[in-house]
């Protein structure tokens, strides 16, 4: 008796440790609500990693970059709510509504601003967030500058990150100012502390996410835009998902999940950041020529 108890012990050990082989591999998930989705089971969900808080490479304790941010919570959150695999695609900002319109993702989460040009490549989900925009420049450069109006001159070099809304606001604010647009984020404040420009058009909270690393950099303003605040791209026509990405999303922000990845996320935007390329694997590359 006692040898079987032990053999039906062991084979119950045996069965948890494939189990949770087997939770490990993720595939594909359940699909609660039979979604139509770019690969089945999974939710492919583009964004550009480049963003405190939204979303970043944060190192961990072994100096191994994970993306992090709130982006990539309420990511997490919305594929366990339609009960699929989450499989997030990093890319650069500016190819993010084309690879939406070509169908390469079902949702992008990128901080995204409700800007109807993008209309035509994807649906938007409700506002989850309030952002709003800054002009950026650096303490050293801050006396030059009074007001927005001022970085209006050919005399500055200003940049933003390409295909953002925030080029708009440097066509419009300063047409005359000398202008860079700039692939990631990260790239404008690099260069903003590295004086290769002047000023920059940046999202107010990534400015501040940035400061706590680079604390040269200054907020000059605030600058007026219509379309405030963030909305999750969906791929277009996509109804029934954008119907219950909308269900996670309202339950995330009402029970108040979403307020805590808020915290989480800037949390770790004050911690160590990577703000390079990563490698195929995954790592940060040992060879820095090839960042
Ligand atoms: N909110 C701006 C826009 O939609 C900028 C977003 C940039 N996002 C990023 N992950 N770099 O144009």
């Amino acid at each position: 008796m006692k040898k079987l108890i032990a053999l039906i012990l062991s084979v119950m050990m045996l069965a948890t440790v494939f189990a949770g082989c087997i939770q490990e591999e993720a595939g594909p998930g359940e699909n609660k609500y039979n979604l139509t989705t770019v690969k089945e089971g999974y939710l492919t969900v583009l964004t550009s990693p480049d963003y405190a808080p939204y979303e970043f490479y944060a190192l961990d304790a072994d100096g191994n970059p994970t993306l992090a941010g709130f982006d990539m919570a309420l990511a997490q959150y919305i594929a366990d709510y339609l009960g699929l695999t989450l499989e997030v695609v990093p890319m650069d900002f500016k190819g993010i509504p084309d690879e939406m319109g070509n169908g390469k993702g079902d949702i992008a989460l990128a901080g995204l601003s409700p800007d109807p040009d993008r209309l035509l490549k994807m649906d938007f989900s409700d506002i989850y967030y309030d952002g709003k925009q800054a002009f950026v420049t650096t303490k050293d450069k801050k006396a030059q500058f009074t007001d927005l109006a001022s970085t209006n001159d050919s005399k500055f070099q200003i940049a933003a990150q390409s295909g953002t809304i925030q080029e708009d606001l440097a066509k419009e604010y300063s047409p005359n100012a000398q202008y860079t647009a700039l692939t990631k984020a990260t790239d404008i404040i690099a260069e903003l502390v590295s004086s290769k420009i002047d000023g920059a058009y940046i999202e107010w909270d990534v400015a501040v996410a940035y400061q706590a690393n680079y604390p040269d950099l200054e907020i000059l303003c605030e600058v007026p835009y219509e379309a405030e605040g963030n909305v999750i791209g969906v791929s277009k026509g996509n109804a029934d998902l954008l119907k219950y990405v909308n269900e996670a999303l309202n339950k995330c922000v009402d029970d108040g999940e979403f307020a805590k990845f808020v915290a989480k996320a800037l949390e770790q935007a004050a911690g160590d950041k990577f703000e390079g390329i990563l490698d195929p694997d995954g790592n940060v590359p040992t060879d820095p020529a090839g960042e």
